[in-house]
This record gives structure tokens, sequence and C-alpha cells, in this order.
């Protein structure tokens, strides 16, 4: 299978196909996305609010960060892993951001890394992708700069958000994704740069969209931003299966014969039909047990 790569996605803006991204945090959801289809898996600072509960990104460390895309790259055989520099790792100094991109593409199979940030890490960019690792800008609604943004804020500078766009590709960014923007902004970007945008909350006319995943696959209670559309209601789901399992529990109908093992022959202890998909070796054996004699 072929995997994506930063060529394949300036085909597919070449041929005005779009983009899919998505997040991800571990092994079985990459897995998901990767046999889905998904082009990029960003795995995003964003695990700082909805893997770990805070109130925004910025106390997520590189470890972290390190830990996470390792995971999610494993499972990814087609689908390009994107890792995000997490706040303070590229802001100190120049080295401390080629260093810190650098154990993306060493310690885990990631092949690219975001960072966020316009005309003003264009030295860190070009220094990044100067030493072999593509860079993903981030600019508009920038999460590590929320007190500075004063909050969560849509971003309308026309000409602040199109001199950062430029900048980044100027500086040898192969992708920026706009997030909180207004969509006639996003789309004049869109149409300026040579490298695909990807848009969160910023209209249909960039050449990709990313959302976050728990937001998206409805995991999330709390608030979900307005740009979001839930594709999926995962946490009801789990919510019916914790209750049902918690009733059942309590019940004593859980667990049932056929999730007990038998002393003797160390297999389930009674064939169940109504709990059988699958032909399987074991399900043959419960079979000839079942029609057996008692001893
Ligand atoms: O951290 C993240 O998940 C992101 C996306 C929202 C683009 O930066």
């Amino acid at each position: 299978m072929k995997k994506v790569t930063v060529t394949t996605l300036y085909k597919k803006k070449r041929e005005k196909e779009k983009i899919t991204a998505m997040t991800a945090y571990d092994f079985p959801f990459a897995t998901l996305m990767d046999e889905s289809g998904v082009d990029i898996i960003l795995v995003g600072d964003s695990l700082g609010m909805v893997i770990q509960g805070g109130h925004s990104t910025l106390h997520v460390t590189m470890d972290e960060m390190i830990y996470h895309t390792r995971i999610v790259a494993r499972a990814c055989k087609r689908t390009m892993v994107v890792g995000d520099m997490p706040f303070m790792a590229y802001q100190t100094s120049v080295e401390d951001a080629v260093r810190n991109a650098g154990r993306f593409l060493k310690e885990t199979d990631a092949s690219a890394v975001k960072l966020e940030g316009g005309a003003s890490v264009c030295e860190v960019i070009s220094a990044i992708s100067s030493a072999g690792i593509p860079v993903q800008a981030h600019i508009g609604l920038t999460p590590q700069s929320v007190h500075q943004m004063g909050g969560f804020k849509v971003q309308r500078d026309e000409e602040r958000l199109m001199a950062d766009a430029l900048a980044v590709q100027a500086a040898g960014a192969f992708s920026v994704v706009l997030e909180g923007i207004p969509s006639g902004i996003a789309k004049a970007i869109t149409e300026a740069l040579t490298i695909p945008t990807i848009g969160i909350g910023a209209g249909p006319h960039c050449d990709g969209q990313i959302l976050v995943m728990h937001d998206m696959l409805g995991i999330n209670s709390g608030h979900v931003p307005k740009f979001v559309k839930k594709y999926a209601q995962l946490g009801e789901e789990a919510r019916k299966g914790i209750k049902a399992f918690i009733g059942e529990v309590k019940d004593g109908d859980f667990p049932a014969p056929e999730h007990c093992y038998d002393k003797e022959s160390g297999l389930p202890q009674r064939f169940n039909p109504r709990s059988s998909g699958q032909i399987t070796a074991a399900f043959f054996l419960n079979v000839c047990i079942y029609f057996l004699p008692e001893p």
C-alpha cells in the first residue's frame, strides 16, 4: 500500500481532490482511520484537552507527544502521520526546534511535524525543513497563543493572515492549517498558495479539512465548537454499554455460562448459539462437547 507523502498532497491540490485529515492519539483509532482511507493523521497537542482533560494545550510535553505519535504511527500503513510540536518545543531557539522536530522522525514513524505561527516562526520552519523534515504550518486561531489572543477567537485580519500564509510557504512549509478564520479569507489564501491548505473552522474552500476526532465522533460531552459536525455518537454508545454492564453485574446476569471456563477442558463452559458469529476451532470443539454425554 502506498503511503501518503507530501507529493501525494501537492498532486491532490493540483487536481482539486480534497484532502482529509483527522486527529488521533492512540493505536485503535489510528487503525480505523488508516483502514478507512484518511490522508493525514495529526497527533495534535489538542490531546492536552481531549485526552488529558486540560483547559488548554499549553502543558503538553515533548515526551507525551512522542509517546502518542509513536503508537499512532505504528497503526498507519497508508496514512501520513504528522506530530504536533507542543508549546515551548520550538519557541526557545532554532536549535531546540530542530532537535525536537528530529525526535518525531527518529523516535516515531511520523513523517512530518506541525507548529503554530506565521511570519514570526519562519526562521524555525526554514531550519527544520532544511534538516529534511517536512513542516506543516498553522495560522489563524493558534491555541498555543490563547493568552495572547485573549481566548479562542476567530481571526479576521485578512492582510496579516495572507502575509503569514505567504511567509510560511516561502519558508518551506509543505502545507498550512487555517484555523478559525472566515471562509472568504481562507478561500483567498487557498487560491494564493501552491501548498495545500487544511481548514478547521475555515469554511469549504480549503484544499482539505481536519477535525478533532473526539469532537466529530461525539466522544466529548462538553463544549463543541460551532464549526464541528458530529458524524457519530460514540460517547452515547459507550455510556449505554457501561450502564448495561453495571446493571447485568448487579443483577447477576453477567457472566453467563458462555463467559466462564470449564474446569476440565479450560474451554468456555457451554456452546451458546446466541453469541456465536464465526466458525472457529473453539466453536467446533464446543459443539462436540455439548453433544457428548456427561461422564
Ligand atoms: O492540536 C490539534 O489538534 C490541532 C488541530 C486542531 C489542527 O492543532
